[in-house]
């Protein structure tokens, strides 16, 4: 039977400033096989491999299944196979790459019935805010937005060769409680204190003039209300800048944190480590780049 692997990639959302909006695919990759077959059967290797389920909860299948939906057409079930490679709830768009990484299969064994942008509003639908499916399906630095009830995006390349450091700590952070904290009103101040930042923060990296990033990675609306879901943040924060990062920021929900930079990279991922250290927490960093392609089919 015809099978196809699909690469997606991890993504790191909001930047500081553009909350829900802003994502950035970095080269961190997950890689879905998928396969009809008579009955689903799911096979997962590296992140996940001992806690994701192996059956029809599996998000990876609920897209695929959903795409197969949209169709009308009728599957009795699917082989699939995961290498992941992103770790899970952990702020880098872990969930957005499954979902992703089912979809544009099931879309793929359909003979490509329905469009990428098609693919987008599906999963970000299932995913419930768009702003890590834009990258990994796009790549590049995407701004999602939502237009009379219609998600678009926009994408640009950053026109610098960024390195993103990213510190993963041990313990892991839900999404769904990362969001439950954020208060539902915000004042006009904070309001416009984030306007300004993200503006400065999508200037500066389409120009190249990274002396304004660290000010356009600031923010008012989210990261100080998940401060007590990650602990050592706020040293984390200090000495990524101190040891030369350009602009630092809590990735997607968190706990991840990512810091931006054009050199020292390994002064600023040990910085960091020692920061979440200080407060008992064990970590580990990469450094990656940010990927232009977004979502791949290896045939
Ligand atoms: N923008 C979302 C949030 C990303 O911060 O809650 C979650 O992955």
């Amino acid at each position: 039977m015809k099978s196809i692997t699909v690469k997606v990639p991890a993504t790191t959302a909001n930047l500081g400033a553009g909350f829900d909006t802003l994502a950035l695919a970095l080269d961190l990759y997950n890689y879905v096989t998928i396969e009809l077959d008579t009955k689903t059967h799911i096979e997962v290797e590296n992140e996940g491999r001992d806690s994701l389920p192996l059956d029809e909860k599996n998000i990876v299948y609920i897209a695929a299944k959903a795409v197969f939906d949209m169709a009308e057409v009728k599957m009795d079930g699917l082989k699939i196979k995961l290498v992941n490679n992103i770790p899970l709830a952990r702020g880098l768009g872990s969930s957005a790459a499954a979902r992703v990484g089912g979809a544009m299969g099931a879309n793929y064994l359909l003979g490509n019935r329905f469009s990428k942008d098609e693919i987008m509003s599906l999963t970000a639908d299932l995913e419930g805010h768009p702003d890590n499916v834009t990258p990994a399906l796009f790549g590049g630095l995407t701004i999602s937005y939502v237009d009379k009830e219609e998600l678009k995006y926009f994408k640009i390349s950053p026109s610098v060769e960024l390195k993103i450091v990213v510190v993963i700590p041990q313990f892991e952070v839900s999404t769904s409680r990362a969001r439950e904290i954020l208060p539902s009103e915000v004042s006009r101040e904070d309001a416009v204190f984030n306007i300004s930042r993200a503006c400065l923060l999508v200037s500066s990296l389409l120009t190249g003039q990274l002396e304004h990033i660290g000010a356009g990675m600031q923010d008012m609306l989210h990261q100080s209300y998940r401060k007590k879901l990650v602990p050592g943040i706020d040293d984390v924060f200090e000495d990524a800048m101190k040891s030369g990062a350009r602009g630092v920021a809590l990735s997607g929900a968190g706990p991840s944190i990512t810091a931006f930079t054009t050199e020292g990279f390994e002064k600023i991922g040990n910085s960091m480590q020692q920061a979440f250290l200080k407060h008992n927490i064990k970590s580990r960093f990469l450094v990656t780049e940010v990927n232009n392609n977004g979502t791949e089919i290896i045939e």
